[in-house]
This record gives C-alpha cells, structure tokens and sequence, in this order.
C-alpha cells in the first residue's frame, strides 16, 4: 500500500501521525519541505509517491498572529494552497487541517461542519481563508476541523499545566472555555483512516468534516484533572483557581464554545474517537517524567 505523505515534521500532530502510522507514514517538515516553495512540495510527492497527502504544517501561535498577520496568511492560506496546487497535479488527496477558532463561540450546542464561521481574530481568519484556498484548489480534499489537542508529543494545555506547576502552587485557569479536548494518536488514527479511504477508488465524499475527542469539559476542569493525575503518580501539582476569560486578556480572543460535532464524520467515515480522559491519563504519564515534582 502507498504511504501518506504528512508536510511537518516536529510539530505535535505530525509526530502522533509517525508514531501512530509506522511504515505507512512519511514525514517531511523543514528544511526539506517548505509549505512557502512549491517545487519543495512536488519533490516530495514525487520522491514519496503517496496514496494521499496529510497537511500537519501551519502557523499555529493563536496569539502571535495578532502581531504577525503576513506570517499567518502566508503559512495557513498561501502554503496550503501550494500544496493543494500539487496535490491536484499529482491526482493526490489533501487532509487538510483546520481548527474551531473559525467560528466565534456563540452557539450554545457544538458546532456542525456547516455551521456560519465567524473567526475572533487572525489565526482563525487566516484557517478559514486557507479552507476556502484548497477546497479551491483542489476538488480533492478533505478539510478536517480539529481541536484542543493534547499529547506527550511538543507544546499543549497539558505541557503547560505541568510546567508551570513545577514552580507555582496556585494557577488562576478560565472556567468559561468548553471545548472537546483531543488526543492526538487517537487524532492520528483517526485521520490516517479518512485518508485510506480517501485514497480509495470511487470515493467522492470531499468537503469540510469535524473532528475531535468525545465528551466536553471546562479549561479549569480540565487543568484539575491534570493536576489529579500528576499528583497521584509524584508528579507536579496545583491548586487551580477558576476564572473568567474576560479577566485573563489575551492577545486573540477565543470561542468560548469550541465544541465540535463530529457525528457527520462518523456517519460518512465510520470514525469516532474516543472519551478524551483516558489520553489524559496516558499523557500526564509520559509528560511526568518530563517534569519531575520539585
Ligand atoms: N494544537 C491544537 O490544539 C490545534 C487546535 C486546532 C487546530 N489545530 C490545527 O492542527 C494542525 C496541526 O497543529 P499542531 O498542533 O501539530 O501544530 P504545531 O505543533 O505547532 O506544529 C506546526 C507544524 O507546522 C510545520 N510548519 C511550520 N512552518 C512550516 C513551513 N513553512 N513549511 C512546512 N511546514 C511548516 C512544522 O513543521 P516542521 O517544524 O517539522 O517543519 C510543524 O510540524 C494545524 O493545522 C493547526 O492549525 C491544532
């Protein structure tokens, strides 16, 4: 069987694809593959020669973007569309990634892929502007909008409860942020199955899908249950003190609702990923030895 071909290389989706794929996953991230050089991403393909392309590769500092727009529209609008231009060359599905910052939070119920997006700010302006570039692009593909990953693989909620727990013994943390936390290798699996079936001869359900952990859960909750588990087994540890988003501004504003649906995702895939806490449990023990209790 042809591999997939991911673009990224270190960042934290792209390493749960390797480690989840093995053999069947080739990732290429930077130098060798630039998502800003188009004929980066045609020696790729062709020194690869995959059954479909994965995109793992973006501009993802939420708060950055805010004083970096060039940045963010060139990696998340221009380079997929660079890559979209040489999937459909080469007659190759994209799974292009995406995120809930599309959409503005207001919707009381979790979002469904054809709900009205909205962006807060320039990271999620800039994903929406690159869904509409490849799907432009390449008829081909698959946008798959995905949120609040977490694993031991690079930097993420988890990563930074723990860090910062190392030092302080109290943590003000937002109680009014929902969201559906997501594990990436169970990510992975997931998209590595959209993929083969993608890959496969007739299928022509393109379009734009959503992706993400069962169950839903609060920022402050969330960074308790870390906490629980860390303290259980000798990790690091705080006491979390909830908190309103309003008094904690950030650069970019959040959805304060990232929920999203993926029943359509089940239905047309046969995917459906699991209850989130069990990766909880998985990551704060790989991530504790990492961070040992000072
Ligand atoms: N993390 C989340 O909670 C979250 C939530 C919603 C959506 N998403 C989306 O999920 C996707 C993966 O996110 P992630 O968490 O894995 O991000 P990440 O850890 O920040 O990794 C970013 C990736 O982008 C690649 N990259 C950066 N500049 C590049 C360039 N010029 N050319 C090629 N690749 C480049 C990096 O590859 P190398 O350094 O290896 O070259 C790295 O693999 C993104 O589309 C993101 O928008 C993530």
């Amino acid at each position: 069987m042809k591999p997939v071909l991911v673009i990224g290389k270190s960042g934290q989706m792209a390493q749960a694809l390797a480690h989840v794929g093995g053999d069947g996953v080739v990732c290429i991230g930077r130098p060798e593959v630039d998502l800003l050089d188009g004929s980066s991403l045609m020696r790729a393909i062709e020194s690869c020669q995959p059954g479909a392309v994965i995109n793992a590769g973006a501009y993802t500092a939420v708060d950055g973007a805010e004083s970096d727009p060039a940045m963010a529209h060139a990696l998340n609008v221009t380079g997929p569309e660079n890559l979209a231009g040489a999937c459909a060359a080469h007659g190759l599905p994209l799974i292009h990634l995406s995120t809930d910052c599309v959409f503005d939070g207001e919707k009381p119920e979790p979002y469904v892929p054809d709900d009205k997006t909205c962006p807060l700010g320039v990271y999620g302006r800039s994903k929406l502007e690159g869904e509409v570039a490849v799907r432009g692009r390449a008829p081909h593909t698959l946008v798959v909008r995905v949120s609040w990953i977490f694993s031991r693989f690079g930097k993420n909620f988890v990563w930074t409860m723990l860090k910062l727990a190392q030092t302080r013994p109290s943590l003000t943390v937002v109680r009014d942020q929902l969201g559906c936390p997501t594990h990436a290798p169970a990510l992975a699996e997931g998209l590595l199955e959209m993929a083969r079936q993608a890959a496969a001869p007739g299928f022509e359900a393109w379009g734009v899908y959503h992706l993400a952990g069962r169950g839903e859960i609060n920022r402050a909750l969330m960074a308790q249950k870390i906490f629980e588990y860390s303290r259980e087994i000798g990790g690091p540890f705080a006491e979390v003190i909830p908190i309103q988003t309003a008094d904690y501004p950030t650069p970019a504003e959040r959805p304060l609702n990232a929920r999203l649906d993926m029943s359509e995702t089940t239905r047309v895939f046969g995917v459906e990923l699991p209850d989130w806490e069990a990766g909880l449990r998985e990551t704060v023990d790989g991530l504790v030895e990492e961070f040992p209790a000072s």
